[in-house]
């Protein structure tokens, strides 16, 4: 059951899709303090109480022990002591206190969540302004109480099912020889790869909607020798619009008023990547649809897919404060010298990047209201995106069109999917990366991952070889990397075999990752479960938090540790390991429910499959298109009867809700296999 509760005058975001009637008085469970600046939720923790949930942030699946804020930032210090990343997203599920319940704070603004951090037992909640819509969720369960919000939020975004194959990106792409070298570095040692990123050089001097001429003379032309390989391009595309004369984009942005302006009226002026931008006022309807309908000058070229960037939105400085600093250093430059003087400079030089303070400084114009950024900052990246998503609606009504963001708020998933920004080549964040998986999957991001081997930092192939392994089962799965770090695509290390294997395995694995996803989006449920999720009568399963469900018949438990050579499993119930080196190389072993420890070489995978549970496995491929989906080895884990429902569609078209897609496959104990579905399988049955 979901409740609305409203609190003044709340900002209308569009998070939610169902219309519900206000019920009157406070919210239950919470002690509500509302003042005229502010609106506070208390609420006293039991000690065995687990809170889950805020979707992109940093530590734990269990958020309990820290203070999180929800304010979009161009954050690339993954650290434990950050409190927000690029993403705002406020539900929360409390388990295993008095009552279970989830809660949704509708409020765009800035939010903290001090779940335990000042007193080890309180939840506070504060809303920065007095106007919310709150809804709470009880149910049957935490995976009913998260169906039920999604359910609320509507349903999440489906990409291409070519999407769902190994991607290749790297800051530095500078021209189609680049692009062209990495493309053979992969074919001819047949590493499999469906898409190359084309990261901020690809444009004419940074300019959104342009394609560089003398990096790219033939852009459709190239675009078309790529897909003669196989290869989607996926450009970037950057929220702030360059401030230049005689750009289309600009020229008309300023014609028809579509940038943020100031209180004076003057636009506001912030700098990134292409030095001075505009803002797009995604917030206005009008000005998102013209943003969104730039987006076919790329299309009309032969581009299937995108990655929206920079939407949180980041400032590198605002002129103003600029101008202003400039200023001030001067005045010092005529003081002494001094210890205090060196620290106003680099205070001021600091305080210029990604400074909240002007997000008090710019409008947007929302239904001709004037509304200030900081009130409604969290919503920048998802109107961006839903900008682009509600104009593919619109360009390419039958078929499907990539689409991913760095920022985000709730409702956005129904637009894109996101990756989870600037990580590091860090063993750290290769476990971070699983434990923000489910809690994504719970506001409705399914299409997500973070980049493989991390962004930032020089990779090591130990590292980029295990995160494969956990990224193998993440929807979105691309190596990215940043400009003047170690290249990390896989052919250029020593293992180049092992890679190919390795990677090949996700190709064998696409059907079921492709039917688990599409289930998922269409049933409003978790593509990644945490253990406690499912086992809900298992006390020791809240405390994995290194191991995940994924999908109906598997779970994972990866390696990330450096040098490791195995590591311990806690499985809750009999599962069937698979070791996996290759689609075709993997030995197998039934373990008991309890705890292990489990051996897995650098170039070897875990994966379990659950009773009763099927996992339906291919022969692989280079690319989605060329992977076999009709002859199958059904690897089945019988304890009585094991059951897969199995979803296949065209990979391209939106007819979801159509019955032939639906396939049964049944297994007995003896290994007899029944197959209902109205395509044509050849099924090869492996007992495990
Ligand atoms: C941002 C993005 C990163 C991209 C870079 C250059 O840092 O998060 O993915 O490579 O900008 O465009």
């Amino acid at each position: 059951m979901i409740t609305k509760y409203t609190y003044g005058n709340p900002f209308q975001t569009d998070a939610v899709v169902q219309k519900l009637e206000v019920q009157n008085g406070n919210v239950p469970y919470f002690t509500v303090v509302k003042t005229e600046e502010q609106l506070q939720f208390e609420y006293t923790l039991e000690n065995e109480e687990k809170v889950y949930g805020l979707g992109e942030n940093v530590r734990g699946i269990n958020k309990r022990g820290w203070i999180y804020k929800s304010c979009c930032a161009d954050e690339p210090n993954h650290v434990e002591d950050r409190t927000s990343l690029y993403a705002s997203h406020n539900f929360l599920v409390l388990d295993g206190g008095k009552e279970q319940f989830g809660v949704f704070f509708d409020y765009p603004g800035i939010i903290t969540f001090d779940v335990g951090y000042t007193h080890l037992n309180e939840l506070k909640i504060t809303l920065s302004e007095p106007d919310a819509d709150v809804y709470v969720m009880t149910g049957e369960s935490i995976l009913d109480i998260v169906k039920q919000f999604r359910q609320l939020i509507g349903r999440s975004y489906i990409p291409p099912k070519w999407a769902f194959g190994y991607q290749q990106s790297r800051w530095g792409y500078m021209n189609e020889d680049d692009i062209r070298e990495v493309v053979k570095g992969h074919r001819e040692k047949k590493i499999p790869l469906e898409s190359i990123y084309m990261d901020i050089d690809y444009m004419e001097r940074f300019k959104d909607f342009t394609v560089n001429q003398e990096r790219f003379p033939d852009f459709p032309e190239f675009v078309k020798e790529m897909k003669a390989q196989h290869i989607h391009l996926v450009p970037i595309i950057d929220a702030g619009v360059k401030v230049e004369e005689g750009y289309d984009v600009y020229e008309e942005g300023i014609e028809k008023g579509y940038f943020c302006k100031k209180e004076n009226g003057e636009y506001f002026v912030a700098g990134v990547w292409p030095g001075k931008v505009h803002f797009p006022d995604v917030l206005n309807k009008e000005a998102r649809e013209w943003f969104g309908n730039k987006y076919q000058v790329l299309l009309d070229q032969g581009i299937e897919g995108f990655w929206n960037d920079m939407n949180e939105p980041s400032i590198f400085f605002a002129q103003d404060r600029m101008d202003e600093t400039f200023d001030k250093i001067a005045e010092l430059k005529d003081k002494n010298l001094d210890l205090d003087t060196f620290q106003q400079f680099t205070g001021l030089v600091g305080s210029l990047a990604n400074n909240t303070d002007d997000f008090k400084k710019f409008y947007h114009n929302v239904d001709g209201k004037m509304m200030r950024h900081d009130k409604v900052h969290n919503l920048f990246g998802y109107n961006m995106t839903r900008a682009a998503g509600e104009a593919f609606e619109r360009l390419s009504p039958e078929k499907r069109i990539l689409m991913f963001s760095r920022s985000s708020y709730i409702g956005m998933h129904r637009y894109g999917g996101i990756w989870t920004g600037d990580n590091k080549s860090w063993w750290n964040h290769l476990l971070l990366n699983l434990r923000m998986m489910p809690s994504l999957n719970m506001v409705g991001i399914l299409y997500t991952g973070a980049d493989i081997g991390g962004f930032g930092a020089d990779a090591t192939e130990d590292l980029v070889m295990r995160w494969i392994q956990l990224a193998m089962f993440s929807p979105l799965m691309r190596n990215h990397s940043a400009m003047g770090t170690r290249k990390q695509e896989v052919y250029r290390f020593d293992h180049v075999e092992e890679f190919r294997k390795i990677i090949n395995i996700r190709y064998g694995l696409l059907a079921y990752i492709y039917s688990e996803y599409m289930k998922s989006a269409l049933n409003s449920e978790m593509y990644f479960k945490p253990l406690s999720f499912v086992y809900t009568d298992d006390e020791f399963a809240s405390q994995v938090e290194d191991q995940l469900l994924v999908g109906d018949s598997l779970m994972i438990a990866p390696v990330y540790n450096q040098n490791a050579k195995g590591r311990y499993v806690y499985l809750p119930e009999e599962m069937a390991m698979l070791r996996f080196r290759g689609v075709d190389d993997y030995d197998t072993e039934i373990l008991p429910a309890g705890h292990h420890y489990v051996e897995a070489g650098l170039f070897e995978m875990l994966v379990f499959v659950r009773p009763d549970k099927i996992l339906v496995l291919t022969d692989g491929g280079e690319y989605a298109d060329e992977v076999d989906c009709d002859h199958v080895k059904a690897l089945a884990f019988v304890k009585t009867k094991a059951e897969y429902v199995w979803y296949e569609d065209d990979g391209m078209g939106k007819d979801y809700e159509n019955p032939d897609n639906y396939g049964r496959i049944t297994i007995e104990k003896g290994g007899n296999c029944v197959y209902t579905g109205s395509r044509e399988k050849k099924i090869e049955v492996k007992l495990l």
